[in-house]
């Protein structure tokens, strides 16, 4: 989400006729788009900001921006005071006005006419040419336990279709071959009334019936918001990654009941079962939080044991971070045991990836390019194609799976 609202933001200067670069000694502007979900994500923009203080006594015309979730928590006054150098703060629940701000300080004056480029100046080039995302929901309405989120971004919002669409097809147009819908849950979208309205599902559907759109995947949805219409177009539209990333957070009832997560550990099997159950090969991912406060060794167990269970691809692992109003309602878990059960979840993660990856050697995958020689299956598995000649991003071609190698597939491109 926030690497898609730093696309948005950059859309504001590029139609000024700014271009993107990320050489901090070519900028006219810096924006330090901020994370803050956990406290080290909001520790590392801090100190990027900090080490901008260089930047601008190099360049007193040089405008610093700083927007997104910790600017929106830690607030416009006490970003300016601590580092009197940035000249906007933009918190997460503004971002309409990020266009407004850069109008005030560069106005229509467009930098071509203002100093020329080098001759060598090439623009780097779009994230990603060939997956783009788009954002369907703004804000989140749940109240997990931890969540700094729903604070910071304010309330779901559904934004209308058109609106959706509309971007979707723009970046196809221009190359994007696989579109991502994006929703802090993602799968809650729907618009207007049940009758003459859109649900997720729908809007799954008509993404991937946009003229240039291969793949469509989304992210990320919540465990309490899938339903039969969302399994129907799973099931039958082929153009849908086979691919889910379902953050289930631990393994432990009694852990998801204080982090109220709305589900059982039951619950989470039984939607992969029927995901599974729509696409056979459908590849799962998911995301853990350890040291919840009150996490026991038995409570963590159920964590270690649910990797194998539901049988995760992949899986983000994070120790408990404390946030503003997140309340702590049991005693915390000491750092050094937080540390010690994340490397043995992701030594189990490792192990239960490495046996899925295996398991897919033989067969025949469809593989998005994303480079000339790799790209991901539907399922989201990085290929790397030995003998691809001739091929260029963006194809959508067919690959015989020979191998693994590191934390990928080896393929045969299939002509
Ligand atoms: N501490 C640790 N991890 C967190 N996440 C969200 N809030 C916290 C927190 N306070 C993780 C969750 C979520 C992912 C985006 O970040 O696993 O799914
Ligand atoms: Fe945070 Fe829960 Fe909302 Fe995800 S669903 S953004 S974890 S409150």
């Amino acid at each position: 989400m926030n690497e898609a609202d730093s696309e948005l933001m950059a859309g504001s200067f590029i139609k000024r006729g700014f271009e993107l670069t990320d050489t901090l000694k070519k900028a006219d502007a810096v924006v330090v788009n901020t994370c803050t979900v956990r406290q080290r994500a909001e520790d590392k923009a801090v100190s990027q900001i900090g080490r901008l203080r260089k930047w601008k006594l190099a360049r007193p015309d040089g405008r610093i921006f700083v927007a997104g979730c910790a600017a929106q928590r830690l607030g416009g006054k006490y970003l300016k005071n601590r580092f009197p150098f940035v000249d906007e703060v933009i918190g997460a629940k503004d971002l309409d006005s990020v266009d407004a701000a850069v109008e005030m300080f560069f106005g229509l004056s467009s930098p071509a006419s203002r100093e020329p480029r080098a001759a060598n100046y090439e623009p780097p080039p779009p994230a990603s040419p060939v997956s783009a995302f788009v954002t369907a929901m703004r804000g989140c309405s749940l109240k997990c336990a931890y969540c700094i989120v729903p604070s910071v971004r304010g309330p779901a919002r559904c934004l209308p279709p058109e609106e959706i669409l509309a971007s979707a097809a723009d970046k196809a147009a221009a190359g994007a071959r696989e579109i991502i819908l994006l929703g802090q849950t993602v799968n809650a979208y729907s618009y207007g009334s049940p009758s003459g309205g859109l649900s997720f599902a729908g809007l799954l559907q008509k993404t991937s019936e946009l003229p240039g759109v291969g793949r469509v995947r989304f992210m990320s949805p919540h465990p309490l918001y899938f339903d039969a219409a969302f399994f129907r177009v799973f099931r039958e539209n082929p153009k849908l990654a086979r691919y889910v990333h379902l953050p289930v957070q631990s393994g432990s009832d009694r852990i998801l009941k204080a982090m109220r997560r709305g589900y059982t550990r039951a619950k989470y099997l039984e939607i992969v079962a029927e995901i599974r159950a729509a696409a056979p090969e459908a590849a799962v991912s998911t995301d853990f939080i350890v040291g919840y406060p009150g996490e026991t060794e038995k409570d963590f167990k159920e964590t270690l044991s649910l990797v194998g269970e539901s049988g995760v691809s992949f899986a983000y692992c994070f120790k408990y971070s404390p946030r503003d109003g997140a309340p702590d309602p049991a005693p915390g878990v000491p750092e050094a045991e937080m540390e010690e059960r994340l490397t043995r979840l992701l030594a189990e993660v490792k192990k239960n990836s490495s046996d899925i990856l295996n398991a897919r050697i033989g067969r025949i995958e469809e593989v998005l390019l994303e480079t000339v020689d790799s790209g991901r299956t539907s399922a989201n598995f990085v290929v790397r194609l030995d003998d691809a000649t001739g091929l260029k991003p963006g194809g959508l071609v067919r690959a015989e799976i020979t191998g693994v190698k590191k934390n990928a597939l080896k393929g045969r491109f299939i002509p």
